[in-house]
């Protein structure tokens, strides 16, 4: 996976490139992250990038020119060859596990950092073929946007994970030993480590048994029951099994019954 990172601010992702999960698939040859200089597409002394709104009003916006330059260079180099070109923007649609793995199929996204007010709305109509958001909040910029996207992403490409089931058990992709029929979309189980005893807080007893069907249905039923505490939005949304239906009613006469 390529990605081409349009951004006033390369330094920003020194970090991230040099740790952790970027830096092994960057390493291992399955994402090349490729820092692109917006001011490398102006054409004026001061490498402008920005300018004041039309209509007035605070902040500056995005000149079109610089990015759309930036971007068709990017085509030139890709020789014809289509990719989505992303901005990362408090408007666009919400980046969810499925979108991840939608972006994941590509083999090179570019993603547009804009800053201050926004950018002008010719980029989001006639240049990119996808605006994404990371949730509803507002940023200064769309860097750890695209860093959150290139985490997100990379994290799902063959042989970047040591363990390949590991990204199939998050939340949000079937949470913890999901049924079959769960594609996608509760919340992981609890995991727990040594020492069995913390400071009084024990580990459940089920997870040091060795019996593995226990050790799975116990796993589904916390992950049913974290999800319906936390996120009960998301429950209404996935594929239940009879097995999960059962633990969801036993979660919820549980919830119901007065406290001894
Ligand atoms: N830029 C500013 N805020 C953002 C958000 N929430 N998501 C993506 N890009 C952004």
């Amino acid at each position: 996976m390529v990605f081409d990172v349009v951004t006033i601010f390369p330094e920003f992702f020194s970090g991230i490139l040099e740790h952790g999960l970027l830096k092994r698939a960057r390493q291992g040859g399955q994402a090349e992250i490729r820092l692109r200089d917006l001011r490398d597409f102006t054409d004026d002394r001061h490498r402008t990038v920005d300018d004041r709104p039309f209509g007035g009003g605070p902040g500056m916006v995005f000149k079109p020119e610089p990015l759309f330059r930036a971007v068709e260079a990017l085509q030139t180099e890709a020789g014809g060859a289509e990719f989505p070109v992303i901005l990362l923007s408090p408007q666009g649609r919400l980046l969810t596990q499925p979108v991840a793995e939608e972006l994941a199929r590509h083999e090179h996204l570019a993603l547009l950092c804009a800053r201050y007010e926004g950018v002008d709305e010719r980029v989001a109509e006639h240049l990119a073929t996808d605006e994404l958001s990371i949730g509803d909040y507002v940023l200064s910029g769309g860097e750890l946007a695209a860093a959150v996207v290139m985490e997100a992403v990379t994290r799902l490409l063959p042989g970047v994970l040591g363990n390949e089931e590991s990204s199939a058990q998050d939340s949000f992709s079937g949470g913890g030993d999901a049924a079959p029929t769960a594609a996608h979309g509760i919340l992981d189980c609890p995991h727990y480590t040594r020492p069995p005893d913390f400071r009084g807080w024990t580990v459940p007893e089920v997870l040091l048994s060795g019996n593995h069907e226990e050790i799975r249905r116990w796993r589904r039923r916390r992950a049913l029951e974290k999800t319906w505490r936390k996120r009960p939005d998301l429950l209404a949304k996935v594929p239940l099994s009879d097995e999960d239906r059962r633990f969801l009613e036993e979660i919820k006469t549980a919830a119901l019954a007065p406290a001894r």
